[in-house]
């Protein structure tokens, strides 16, 4: 049995737009690394945390990647600990998925020292406990992506049926990152708890549209259906510039722009060759709101969290 094993976790964008809590995709361009070493002792310690986040709690219960594996220590009855080291390479309070991609990491690497390892649903699950702390709510549109890569739609949460969505091949992520943080909680506190029924009816024809369009591989289908009428309106006033940036990358031919899960990262989807045109155009735009921003673009490969080392 192995004693030490590094896994990484890609970042992921939540909701893509038309998808709030239960559609994500994975964003291979940036990531977290966490490596987990047996221990004797049956607990769960955080040996260090480096990288973009280095304040986040040491105590196991209150961090996302100290709890997924506590939990899998405590109900797998291990007669062993673990020992982690986190590696933030995701910035935190952004939108990418940070917490749960530690989460997701610290599974991977930890399932990796198991005399019998799991598959990825019952990961899922683990992390999913280790999400909760962070967001003080169980959604799995970042767990998800992050853990079986590509674009995830999940559905059910006890049990939760995660399928793979195909994207056509010329697809490209447009990820623009200011620099600024924004809570997830807060940006779930300020929803409000009624949509109207013709905002219901359109966002779920935009859902299917999407899906569709996905599936078909209809890039005008994509297009016209990458529109999220219903969180989107509710949570542009916490990001500067916001529907500047959006102006601008749909200007240069985006197929969609919005926000990154909670914000305040935004992306595109693109096709290739416009993807370095609308970044630019979303850089430029923050910029004229005095934010400066780091901006990457990513494919939409179905490649999951992986034992590195
Ligand atoms: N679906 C969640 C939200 C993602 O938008 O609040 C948070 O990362």
């Amino acid at each position: 049995m192995r004693e030490v094993a590094t896994a990484f976790a890609p970042a992921s964008v939540g909701n893509v737009a038309v998808g709030f809590d239960v559609l994500g995709h994975s964003f291979q361009t940036i990531g977290d690394r966490v490596t987990a070493r047996r221990i004797p002792e049956r607990e769960v310690r955080i040996a260090a945390i480096t990288g973009t986040s280095e304040e986040l709690p040491k105590e196991a219960e209150r961090n996302t990647a100290g709890m997924a594996v506590l939990s899998m220590v405590r109900e797998l009855e291990l007669d062993f600990g673990m020992e982690l080291t986190i590696e933030k390479g995701i910035p935190l309070g952004s939108g990418l998925g940070g917490s749960a991609a530690s989460a997701v990491a610290a599974v991977v690497a930890a399932n990796a020292l198991l005399p019998e390892p799991l598959d990825k649903l019952r990961l899922l699950k683990f992390a999913m406990k280790g999400e909760a702390v962070a967001s003080g709510s169980v959604h799995v549109d970042n767990i998800a992506p992050s853990l079986f890569g590509g674009l995830v739609l999940t559905v059910g949460i006890d049990n939760p049926n995660v399928k793979q969505i195909p994207v056509p091949a010329s697809v490209r992520c447009v990820l623009v990152h200011p620099h600024m943080v924004l809570s997830t909680r807060a940006a779930r506190e300020i929803l409000n708890r009624s949509i109207d029924l013709s905002n219901v009816i359109w966002q779920s024809a935009n859902l299917a549209g999407f899906l569709t369009g996905c599936f078909t591989g209809d890039l005008q289908l994509i297009r016209e259906s990458l529109e999220d009428v219903v969180i989107e309106p509710q949570r542009k006033v916490l990001i500067p510039g916001f529907q500047d940036v959006k102006d601008g990358a749909m200007r240069n031919g985006a197929l969609g722009c919005s926000i990154s899960g909670a914000g305040p990262t935004v992306f595109a989807w693109s096709e290739d060759k416009d993807a370095a045109r609308i970044r630019d155009a979303m850089v430029a735009g923050f910029k004229a709101h005095g934010l400066e921003s780091d901006a990457w673009i990513s494919t939409l490969d179905p490649e999951g969290a992986r034992v590195i080392d």
